[in-house]
């Protein structure tokens, strides 16, 4: 299944949850009505482990999901980070950011390096948003309004209040693809499926 036939079942709603807000925790979309679709690494949902030794890293599938959505009259959200499978500060990669934002898609922060959030001191956590903001400020001029922690969106309260002090909220989800646990294409698109049968009042997915 296209990702324009997943959006159509789906009737998507921009993937906005809220700006201009207090920083606080989303687990959910706010809104009725509203599908959010979110893609962490720079991935994408038809990256399984089964590709994964193919894989040239996630950032290569952002232009192209991008694109996904352009073509259907969505918007996705993107939590990008700055140095894991490559590097942002790499051209294609700055053009790939700067392509997916001036599309009018949303870009959040995964943080500098994918590091275990909860393993790591405050100067550390701090350090590793910091740089992502640097990153985004450099690339788009914009900060970075949310953060999805990781892995697995494993937050404690003190990553909670830095995100908080540095102005962002962070973004969880209440569905989740799978994908980066290892479930193959058609096990994602499965849950895809599910969602749009569910007519559910809302929902924040993560797609990889
Ligand atoms: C992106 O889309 C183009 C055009 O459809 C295709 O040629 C290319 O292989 C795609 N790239 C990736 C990484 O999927
Ligand atoms: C994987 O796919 C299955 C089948 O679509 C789904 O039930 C499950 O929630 C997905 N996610 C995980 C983490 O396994």
């Amino acid at each position: 299944m296209t990702l324009a036939l997943i959006l159509s079942l789906l009737n998507a709603a921009v993937a906005i949850f809220c700006m201009g807000h207090t920083p606080q925790v989303y687990d959910s979309c706010i809104k009725v009505n509203d599908i959010a679709l979110t893609f962490d690494d720079g991935s994408n949902f038809e990256i399984s482990n089964a590709l994964l030794t193919a894989y040239k890293g996630p950032w290569i599938h952002l232009r192209n999901i991008s694109d996904q959505f352009t073509i259907a009259g969505g918007r996705a959200t993107f939590f990008l980070n700055g140095k894991n499978f490559d590097c942002i500060y790499n051209s294609d990669r700055i053009s790939d950011v700067k392509y997916a934002y001036a599309a009018g898609h949303m870009i959040g922060s995964h943080t500098w390096s994918h590091s275990d959030l909860t393993s790591l001191t405050t100067p550390q956590i701090q350090d590793a948003m910091f740089r992502m903001e640097e990153a985004l400020v450099r690339i788009l001029g914009v900060m970075p309004a949310f953060m999805r922690p990781h892995p697995f969106g494993d937050y404690n309260s003190n990553i909670q209040s830095i995100a908080a002090s540095r102005g962002q909220s962070l973004a969880l989800w209440d569905w989740d693809t799978g994908d980066a646990d290892g479930n193959t294409t058609a096990e994602s698109e499965a849950v895809y499926n599910d969602v749009a049968d569910a007519q559910l009042k809302n929902a924040l997915i993560l797609g990889a």
